[in-house]
């Protein structure tokens, strides 16, 4: 019986600890501007990854394999998005690179070979989803960290290695479609000029989807909104990196091979579908996640960030700087305090017990 109840405590204490079981907010929760989310997908992508055909690791992220013709791609060459061009840590022996997305210089089949991947969930209806990633500095690609339902239902954030100081912040509608499938004379379209070369750094790029509202993050301030065109109906959260040719956006193929490297995804969402009222076990265990204000790290896989739910323990796992710490400061002091308060009661008693 009482053996039972230390149990109880020693689990209870387990699971406090790890658990943001109340959501992850944006913003301190006694602001009155603030939002939060139940779910989340947190990826560190230095960490070793096989990358196969039905999964990176157990990430939650999905290779995407297909091929478009000239034609349906809208560039001058097809795209053909293959898994050989997504390439992560495990190639390297371990050596902290972050997952490279590869586009290639050579034309195949009238096609350019790029990366693409996307989250196995399609169930993502608002959230906050942010990107640690070095995109390429050889002109001709684009590098895209998008939500994506259908083509007038979709959030963009979009680095053209041609002008590679520009970020497009960029949601598609109904108007985009309608101008052929260019945003650029659509009011939710801007450019926002980093005035610095993006290629040379890992930058935290974000977008926070919220009803009726989305805004755009370059390391942790915000470039720009639009409460027009914003999307209402489920989708997924996508990295992709290609290029068609197309000489008023992405141009090239590269004039040689071209990466663009991921070091981490961290994105607090909600889900549609659950029928699931959310509950939570105290109001108070809300998760606030932490900005990411500087440039991270230097031209190798650097980008330290803070993870709320550690990976599965790794075989292997190399040992780098950017290892993910639980972010127990951004915790609530309440929800530290229950754990330890619970590590004590398990504590005493096994002591009680004498065991
Ligand atoms: C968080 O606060 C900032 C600064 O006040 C504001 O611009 C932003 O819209 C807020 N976010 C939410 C989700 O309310
Ligand atoms: C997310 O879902 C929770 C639980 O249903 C809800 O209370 C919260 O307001 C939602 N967040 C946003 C930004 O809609
Ligand atoms: C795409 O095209 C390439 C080059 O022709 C070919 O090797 C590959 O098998 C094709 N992939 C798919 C999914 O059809
Ligand atoms: C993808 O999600 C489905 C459920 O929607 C699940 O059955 C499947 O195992 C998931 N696949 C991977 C690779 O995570
Ligand atoms: C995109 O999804 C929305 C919501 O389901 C729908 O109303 C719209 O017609 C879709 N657009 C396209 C191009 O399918
Ligand atoms: C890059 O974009 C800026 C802002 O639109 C523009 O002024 C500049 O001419 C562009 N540079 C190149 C090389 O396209
Ligand atoms: C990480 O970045 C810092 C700052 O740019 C640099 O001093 C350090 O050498 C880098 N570490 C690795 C492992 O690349």
């Amino acid at each position: 019986m009482r053996l039972e109840i230390l149990l109880i405590a020693a689990s209870l204490a387990l699971q406090t600890r790890a658990a943001c079981d109340c959501g992850y907010a944006i913003n301190s929760t006694d602001s009155p501007s603030h939002a939060f989310f139940t779910d989340y997908i947190e990826t560190d992508f230095l960490q070793l990854q096989d990358v196969s055909y039905s999964g990176i690791g157990d990430t939650g992220w999905l290779p995407q394999i297909w091929n478009q013709t000239a034609a349906a791609a809208r560039g001058q060459y097809g795209r053909s998005q293959e898994i050989s061009n997504i390439v992560s840590n495990t190639a390297f022996g371990g050596n902290v690179e972050g997952l490279q997305l590869w586009v290639r210089s050579k034309v195949e089949d009238g096609m350019v070979s790029g990366a693409e991947i996307a989250t196995n969930r399609t169930d993502i209806l608002y959230g906050t989803f942010r990107v640690g990633m070095r995109v390429t500095g050889i002109a001709g690609t684009c590098s895209a960290f998008f939500w994506y339902r259908n083509d007038t239902q979709e959030i963009d954030m979009e680095i053209l290695s041609k002008n590679v100081s520009i970020v497009n912040a960029i949601l598609q509608s109904d108007a985009s479609v309608g101008q052929g499938f260019n945003a650029q004379d659509t009011p939710t379209y801007q450019q926002y000029d980093a005035h610095t070369p993006l290629a040379q750094q890992f930058h935290e790029y974000r977008f926070d989807w919220l009803p009726g509202r989305v805004e755009f993050f370059f390391d942790g301030a915000k470039i720009t909104g639009y409460m027009e065109n914003v999307p209402n109906s489920p989708g997924h959260l996508m990295l992709s990196h290609w290029s068609n040719g197309n000489e008023a956006w992405s141009m090239g193929p590269p004039v040689e091979d071209a990466t663009t490297t991921i070091s981490y995804v961290k994105a607090y969402f909600n889900v549609s579908g659950s029928d699931k009222a959310f509950t939570c076990a105290s109001q108070v265990a809300v998760c606030l996640i932490p900005e990411q204000t500087a440039a991270l790290g230097s031209v190798s896989g650097n980008g330290s960030t803070s993870f709320f739910n550690p990976p599965p323990a790794q075989s292997s796992a190399p040992t780098s700087s950017a290892t993910p710490t639980l972010a127990s400061d951004a915790i609530s002091p309440c929800m530290n305090a229950n754990a330890w308060i619970w590590a004590w009661i398990a504590y005493t008693a096994l002591v009680v017990l004498g065991c």
